[in-house]
């Protein structure tokens, strides 16, 4: 079917009141891995796959996704700039909630994710504007189209650091956002962007690591996988 297009993020929302949180997903997912499918929305989301189906179906029908018949998920060009504009308002949202309100560095994505769909495009930009223009979200992940993108994208999991590096946190992932315990874990030990670690001893089930103050903590594998740096 055709994009409609006179649809707006308001009346898509209005339609659809869950469309914002699976483009946003897509978005992700495609940014992090490259291929999109029905399976892993389902498991991040934590809903069932015929739920996601229907979703596919009616996104499909605005004409912001494709999926081919291997089942992979493209956005179309109207789908990438939309979901695109959900995700920066996402981010400023919880930077807002987060260095202006000071709300919980754990809790903010949850509440950006209810709020996202809420605000006008005037109110983006003023926040976008007062918030000093960033180009990532409070936990690292870049805007889209940043200049940083690419580079913050790219930067190496924890898990593939090596022995002896000096390495400067970038980001927790948004898959790591929502993995339980892993925010709450990050925000104890002051595991956030710009702050220096360094490797002390890799084992199969953890990494040790030295923090800025010179304490040593072991960060579990499962919460390395979700943790990018980049080199001092
Ligand atoms: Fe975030």
């Amino acid at each position: 079917m055709e994009k409609d297009p006179a649809l707006s993020i308001d009346s898509l929302t209005k339609k659809f009141p869950a469309a914002a949180e699976y483009l946003i997903e897509i978005f992700v997912i495609n940014r992090d891995y490259g291929m999109v499918k029905n399976s892993v929305i389902a498991k991040r989301l934590g809903v069932s796959k015929p739920a996601v189906t229907q979703a596919m179906n009616r996104l499909r029908k605005y004409g912001l996704i494709e999926q081919d018949l291997y089942g992979s998920i493209n956005f179309t060009p109207f789908g990438r700039v939309i979901a695109s504009r959900l995700l920066k308002r996402h981010y400023l949202l919880e930077h807002l909630l987060i260095s202006k309100l000071d709300y919980d560095w754990i809790k903010a994505d949850i509440e950006a994710s209810r709020l996202q769909s809420s605000i006008s495009a005037d109110f983006t930009k003023f926040l976008f504007d007062t918030l000093g223009r960033p180009d990532t979200c409070p936990h690292g992940n870049p805007f889209p189209d940043s200049e940083r993108e690419s580079e913050i994208i790219n930067a190496p999991r924890l898990s593939a650091a090596a022995l002896g590096e000096r390495l400067i946190l970038v980001r927790i992932t948004e898959e790591g956002e929502t993995a339980p315990g892993l925010l709450e874990f990050c925000y104890k030990y002051g595991l956030k962007p710009g702050n220096g670690i360094e490797i002390l001893l890799i084992k199969e089930s953890s990494i040790m690591v030295r923090l800025k103050d010179g304490s040593v903590l072991e960060i579990p594998s499962v919460f390395a996988q979700y943790i990018c740096s980049s080199l001092e």
